[in-house]
């Protein structure tokens, strides 16, 4: 261990701002803020801090993490907090994983510290802020540390895979089973029924004025789970976007196509609704997206859509599965996508549901969704 991994690990009570001054110090005479416990085993075994192979990077923020005193009082949490700053200053990342597949956010939270408490929003804020400057160089998505060295090898896979790639997606056979929509050759599992009750909530938020004048729009049909909730409210038009053509077959097999108050969009919602939005005559109560292969970019774009569409008083909601793998970046993602809707002139508000963690995930080849909450997202007009 490195004399700045030892300092962080609080051997000494109170913590005081001595801390800080002898960890600026240390990052000032050249210790990297990013140094692993990771380099310095290596350095112990090799003589030099390249490593081979480590698939983790327990960063000297993951120390200060784990290493927190229960008991912190008032004083020592700015202390810390200070801490966290000068770390992040001399460029500490906030999204590594460290060797027990934990980020800094989970430590925090292991050792007591709540996630609305400031050194968690502080790791957040870190991560929001690096996710913004970054954006533009690759491509929108948060990306976790986690194994550097097969960066390129990983982005060719997500190039060939039909969770990444929207192209590759379309092209590709589906299976619906009893209780889920997946791709038949490498089982990704598209919709699974765990999200019934998001669903039911996410079509209560859309569906909030009388039957006789509602108009919504849903797009991504999948199991059609929400589809189905959409139809009791009874709405008087409900258009529904679709693009890929097993997921239409099933929709005409089971009558959709027939319903006299449904109009069916065939295609990608980036052809049809620009379609719509060229008419211009045609206004939402309610706008629900749910698609699948596609990434925050796309969001992006929709938020072009959806400003151009939703009436003054509508509702847009979408399925919040954003950095959902990890429950620090979500909590990021949380703060992103309301921030981006900002520029809309859109005010996103969140409830807070709790989900099952025991998911049926043994169906598909992984789980796109590891939190036991989940950030309901409504949206409308500031
Ligand atoms: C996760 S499922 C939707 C599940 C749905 N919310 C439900 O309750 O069953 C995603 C759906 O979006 C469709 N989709 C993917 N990309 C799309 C696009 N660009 N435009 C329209 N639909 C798309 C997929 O084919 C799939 O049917």
């Amino acid at each position: 261990m490195s004399q700045l991994h030892h300092l962080l690990t609080f051997p000494s009570r109170p913590v005081t701002g001595d801390y800080v001054t002898s960890v600026r110090k240390l990052l000032a005479s050249g210790i990297p803020a990013t140094y692993t416990l990771e380099q310095v085993a290596a350095f112990e075994k090799n003589g030099t801090d390249e490593m081979s192979e480590s698939a983790s990077n327990t960063t000297p923020l993951h120390i200060l993490a784990r290493s927190l005193p229960l008991d912190l009082s008032e004083d020592e949490t700015s202390v810390v907090l200070s801490l966290m700053d000068t770390l992040f200053e001399y460029g500490a990342g906030w999204n590594f994983i460290d060797y027990e597949d934990k980020t800094v956010g989970d430590l925090l939270v292991e050792r007591g510290q709540k996630k609305t408490g400031a050194l968690y929003q502080r790791v957040v804020d870190a991560g929001v802020s690096a996710e913004l400057l970054l954006r533009k160089l690759n491509g929108g998505e948060i990306e976790f540390l986690e194994d550097p060295q097969h960066a390129e090898e990983q982005q060719q896979q997500e190039a060939d895979s039909t969770a990444d790639n929207q192209q590759v997606y379309l092209s590709t056979k589906l299976e619906y089973n009893e209780n889920a929509l997946v791709t038949r050759e490498n089982r990704d599992g598209v919709m699974m029924d765990w999200e019934t009750h998001i669903m039911e909530l996410a079509a209560n938020t859309i569906c909030r004025k009388d039957a006789a004048e509602l108009t919504v729009l849903n797009i991504g049909f999948g199991m059609g789970i929400i589809d189905n909730f959409i139809a009791s409210h009874s709405p008087h038009k409900h258009y529904i976007c679709e693009a890929h053509p097993d997921v239409l077959a099933k929709m005409r097999a089971d009558g959709w196509y027939d319903r006299p108050n449904v109009v069916v969009l065939e295609g990608r919602w980036q052809d049809s609704l620009n379609a719509l939005l060229d008419q211009g005559s045609l206004f939402f109560d309610g706008i629900y997206y749910d698609t699948f292969s596609e990434h925050y970019q796309d969001m992006l774009d929709l938020y072009d859509v959806v400003v151009g569409l939703l009436k003054p008083d509508g509702v847009f909601s979408f399925f919040n599965g954003l950095g959902a793998d990890r429950p620090l970046c979500y909590d990021v993602y949380n703060k992103i996508v309301s921030l981006d809707l900002q520029d809309y002139g859109l005010q996103c508000q969140y409830t807070t549901i709790s989900v099952p963690t025991d998911q049926q995930w043994h169906a598909v080849k992984r789980s796109y969704f590891n939190c036991d909450y989940y950030y309901h997202p409504q949206i409308r007009f500031r």
